[in-house]
C-alpha cells in the first residue's frame, strides 16, 4: 500500500514524477478525475493552507472529501484514534490526510491501516511534512529549473521544523547544489540530513538563489530554546537588508503562516521576489499529484 509519509521514503525518479505531474496539472489545466474514491481529512492540529489546499486538490479530482474535526468526533468520548480510523476504513473511505502534533502518528495509522487504506502526512510534530517540500520543490523548479546549480538558504528555527526535515531530504534525492541552514545555535538542527549548517546570516545569504524563512515555531520551543525575539529579529530576521545579501533575483520562501514582523519583514513578504503566495498555489496542483502517486494511477504515465 503506498503512503506519503516522508520524502525519504521515495526514490528520485519518483520525487522528479511527482514535480513534473503537479506542472502539468498547472499548466494545461487540465486532470483525471477519481470519483470512486473517498478521502477523509483528520487534522488535529491547526491549519490553513495544508488543509483547505488538500481538499481542493481533492475535489479537482472528482473525490469524495469528508472533513473529521476530531475536537467533535466520537475520541472526545473516549474512542481510540486507531478505532476511528478503523470505523472510516470499514465504510469505504481509502484515503487519510492526517495532520498530529505527535511525531510518528501517521505512521502508527499506516501501520494499523494495514493494506486498506493509503496515509498521507500533512504534519507531524517536529518530524515531517512532505506535501509542503514538494510543493516548495515545485515552485523552485518551476523558476529555476536546475536544482545542481542552485545555492538555497533555509533561515531561522531549523531545529523544530517539520518543513526544513522533509525539505532536506528531497533536496539530498533531488540533487541541490548547495543546501545551508542559516541559524542560531540553539535553533540548528541537532541531526543534518543533508546540506550544511551556520550562525553566520551573511555567509548563509550570500549569493544565494532561493531564501526559505521558517517561521519562530513558538509552540515548539523547550524553556531553554527560547530567544529573545528582538535580538533574533536584529541578528536574522529576512528584512530588505538582509535580503540585500542574496542574488538580486533571488526567490523568497516561506511555508507560512508567516509572523511579519518577527521573522521576515512585511516588505519583503509582499516584495517583487516573494513567491510565497505562489507556493499556496502550487500546492493544490502538487497534492493532486500526490493523492494520484498513492492511490497509484500514476503509473501509466
Ligand atoms: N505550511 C503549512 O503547513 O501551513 P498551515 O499550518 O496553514 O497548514
Amino acid at each position: 500500500m503506498k503512503h506519503f509519509i516522508d520524502t525519504s521514503e521515495k526514490s528520485s525518479k519518483e520525487l522528479s514524477k511527482l514535480i513534473e505531474r503537479a506542472l502539468y496539472f498547472k499548466n494545461t489545466e487540465s486532470h483525471p478525475t477519481y470519483p470512486e474514491f473517498s478521502v477523509a481529512h483528520l487534522f488535529y492540529e491547526h491549519s490553513t493552507r495544508t488543509r483547505v489546499s488538500f481538499e481542493l486538490a481533492a475535489k479537482k479530482l472528482s473525490m469524495t472529501v469528508i472533513n473529521l474535526d476530531p475536537s467533535t468526533s466520537s475520541e472526545q468520548k473516549g474512542e481510540e484514534a486507531q478505532d476511528t480510523i478503523k470505523t472510516l476504513v470499514a465504510m469505504g473511505i481509502r484515503c487519510f490526510v492526517v495532520r498530529h502534533v505527535q511525531e510518528g502518528f501517521p505512521e502508527m495509522l499506516a501501520d494499523v491501516c494495514g493494506d486498506r487504506a493509503h496515509i498521507i502526512n500533512a504534519g507531524d510534530g517536529t518530524h515531517a511534512h512532505p506535501s509542503q517540500a514538494m510543493l516548495d520543490l515545485m515552485t523552485i523548479v518551476e523558476e529555476k529549473p536546475d536544482l545542481a546549480s542552485l545555492k538555497i538558504a533555509v533561515l531561522g528555527n531549523v531545529r523544530h521544523s517539520r518543513v526544513a526535515h522533509s525539505f532536506q531530504l528531497a533536496c539530498s534525492l533531488l540533487g541541490v547544489g548547495d543546501l545551508v541552514m542559516v541559524a542560531p545555535e540553539i535553533w540548528q538542527p541537532k541531526t543534518l540530513q543533508y546540506g550544511r549548517v551556520t550562525d553566520s546570516l551573511q555567509e548563509g545569504l550570500m549569493g544565494a538563489d532561493v531564501v526559505m524563512c521558517l517561521r519562530v515555531q513558538k509552540e515548539r520551543l523547550a524553556g531553554n530554546e527560547h530567544l529573545d525575539l528582538a535580538h533574533y529579529r536584529q541578528a536574522y530576521a529576512l528584512t530588505e537588508k538582509h535580503l540585500a545579501l542574496a542574488k538580486k533575483d533571488a526567490m523568497v520562501m516561506h511555508p507560512g503562516p508567516v509572523n511579519c514582523g518577527i521573522e521576515i519583514d512585511r516588505e519583503v513578504v509582499d516584495g517583487p521576489q516573494s513567491v510565497i503566495l505562489r507556493q499556496v498555489q502550487n500546492g493544490v496542483f502538487m497534492r493532486m499529484a500526490i493523492f494520484e502517486h498513492v492511490l497509484g494511477k500514476d503509473v501509466s504515465r
